[in-house]
């Protein structure tokens, strides 16, 4: 079966579903010029996690890790959503029940009009209280270019740290409760996603376990690739702009 044989087929089961569920990674905001993090190009060629990306290195070096977040901030600012985001955005508002959970933390399936987006990881958007200090327990949003880092909780005047979720950190409760919901659904798709940070990367195979039609979208193959019903060899870009043509041809 040729690929496009694939997305025909793919189509065909989006046509039927009225609970669809889909899954992104950071492949998804590739086309947007955002990094991913594993792969050619990828942050963890040239960054190692343990000295970003956990709550063991804010302590030992706020000032290094803000300076990182700072500048995927101002790497995201500059971006703009691409087709990937827009379909699965027109997706949002037209299957009777979906569900976006998004690994990243970038913002740009909210900024493409994505409704009730479950953000697994948080976002580079969000700030909270190092200290938790209750003046904001949930955190707040602050978009702004941040000037000094690192930047200081306005309720204590102690460290903010980014909102997001480091390696060794729980995924937000109500995240959790939501995607787990939402694996009771007709179709469910992960989206550039490398499938090897759990859990996340065991959601496509809880939505099979349930029933689900399982499918991965991907131009390289993950530890998924051999579990979901359909595998994809291509990028979200291309593969979700040539399914919203099958699903919603011009003019009609
Ligand atoms: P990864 O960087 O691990 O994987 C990105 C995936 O996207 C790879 O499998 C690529 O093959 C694929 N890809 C690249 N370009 C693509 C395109 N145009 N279309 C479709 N796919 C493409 O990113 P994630 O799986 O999101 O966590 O990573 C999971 C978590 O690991 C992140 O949320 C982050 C990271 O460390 C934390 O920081 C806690």
């Amino acid at each position: 079966m040729t690929p496009q044989d694939d997305v025909s087929l793919l189509a065909e089961r989006l046509r039927a579903a009225s609970r669809v569920t889909v899954i992104t990674g950071a492949g998804v905001s590739a086309a947007s010029g955002i990094p991913t993090f594993r792969g050619a190009g990828g942050l963890w060629n040239s960054f190692r996690p343990e000295q970003l990306a956990t709550a063991e290195a804010f302590a030992r070096n706020p000032r290094l890790v803000w300076e990182w977040y700072a500048w995927r901030r101002g790497l995201v600012a500059r971006a703009k959503p691409n087709r990937a985001h827009e379909v699965i955005a027109a997706w949002s508002a037209r299957f009777e029940r979906f569900t976006l959970v998004t690994q990243n933390v970038d913002g740009l399936h909210e900024r493409a009009g994505t409704r009730g987006v479950v953000r697994f990881h948080g976002s580079l958007w969000e700030l909270a209280c190092w200290d938790r200090c209750g003046g904001a327990p949930d955190g707040w949003t602050d978009e702004s270019d941040l000037g000094e880092v690192p930047p200081r909780c306005p309720h204590c005047g102690g460290l903010a740290r980014p909102g997001v979720v480091w390696f060794g950190e729980a995924i937000p409760a109500a995240a959790l409760a939501a995607a787990s919901a939402a694996l009771d659904c007709d179709v469910c798709l992960a989206i550039g996603t490398s499938a090897v940070v759990h859990p996340a990367a065991g959601l496509v195979a809880g939505a099979g376990g349930r029933g689900a039609f399982t499918a991965e979208i991907n131009p390289e193959a993950t530890p998924a690739t051999s579990s979901v019903d359909l595998a994809i060899p291509g990028r979200a870009e291309e593969v979700l702009d040539r399914l919203e043509v099958l699903l919603c041809p011009a003019g009609s």
